[in-house]
């Protein structure tokens, strides 16, 4: 087994694995037995969604794995079709009911899906359920600062965690700033560039041969040393296992400088603005 990831606390006073697991595509028998592995690997936590329709598979991987629940740090989204108030909160009791959990140690509004605006009431229905004792951590993800300005503004709570897509073409500097200034912990998504063009950039390879590590594990460290969370998907063991041996070796600022010059003004893999872009 892999060295367990460290963890940080977050604004909530709730600690939280600064390396987790992504499950996005991983499902059925097969991504159950990925996930399983993961777990015996050394992950602690895992990153799921509503939508990616495995909430099943991982709560089976969780059972499998006989890891102590507290062990775990379990992380679901709530999509976009369920910001109403009512509909939000059975969802997450739906998603509690699929994997078999009596609580997730995170909850996140998946999109903030603006031209809907419901965004603050399904904030609400987070705020409850914590309350419940459904939700340990609330937080966010694909936010603005316009949309956590809202949060705040309406209901007084801040998120405690801003999930968002970061990766060396779109490093995102002004939102990891506002979510810093907030005391918000900001985690990356697709934290590979989801193994996009950006694995081939000359100046990551060469950083990789002088440190003697995969470009993917140079990647991820240069985000650990901008205080980011990371939660990279792997199929393979290898891949899973570099991804979590990121503490014997570090970046020169010099290093971190010439990575951080590889930010794109359209660097997003996929376009998904979140001023624009909507997921249901
Ligand atoms: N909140 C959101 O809106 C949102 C959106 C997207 C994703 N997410 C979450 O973020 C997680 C991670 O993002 P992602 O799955 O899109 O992409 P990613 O983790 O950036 O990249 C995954 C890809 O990289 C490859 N890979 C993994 N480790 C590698 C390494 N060390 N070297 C080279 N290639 C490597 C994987 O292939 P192998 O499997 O073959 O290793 C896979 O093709 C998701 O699984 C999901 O949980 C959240």
């Amino acid at each position: 087994m892999g060295k367990l990831a460290p963890e940080i606390t977050l604004n909530d006073g709730n600690q939280i694995p600064v390396i987790g697991f992504g499950t996005y595509l991983l499902n059925g028998a097969s991504g159950c037995n990925v996930i399983t592995q993961a777990i015996q690997r050394g992950y602690r936590l895992l990153d799921d969604a509503v939508n990616y329709e495995n909430e099943g598979a991982v709560g089976e991987a969780i059972r499998r794995s006989q890891q102590p629940r507290s062990n775990l740090f379990v992380t679901s989204k709530l999509p976009g079709r369920h910001h109403q108030y009512q509909a939000a909160i059975a969802t997450i009791q739906e998603s509690l009911f699929r994997m078999k959990l009596d609580y997730f140690d995170l909850y996140l509004i998946h999109w903030p899906n603006p031209r809907e605006d419901h965004y603050v009431e399904a904030w609400q229905a987070l705020i409850a359920a914590q309350k419940f004792g459904l939700i340990r951590s609330i937080g966010v993800s694909n936010f603005l600062p316009e949309h956590i300005d809202r949060l705040e503004k309406e209901t007084g709570v801040l998120p405690a965690v801003n999930q968002i897509e970061l990766h060396p073409y779109w490093s995102q500097k002004q939102q990891r700033q506002y979510d810093a200034d907030k005391n918000i912990f900001t985690q990356a998504w697709s934290p590979l560039g989801r193994a996009s063009a950006v694995l081939q950039e000359p100046v990551i390879q060469q950083i990789a041969k002088n440190q003697q590590k995969s470009v993917g594990q140079i990647i991820l460290r240069w985000e650990l040393q901008l205080g980011v969370g990371i939660i990279p998907k792997s199929s393979s063991a290898k891949r899973q296992s570099d991804n979590l041996n990121l503490f014997d070796f570090s970046l020169s600022n010099s290093e971190m400088e010439q990575i951080n010059q590889l930010d794109r003004p359209n660097g997003r893999n996929k376009n998904q603005d979140p001023a624009i872009y909507q997921e249901f």
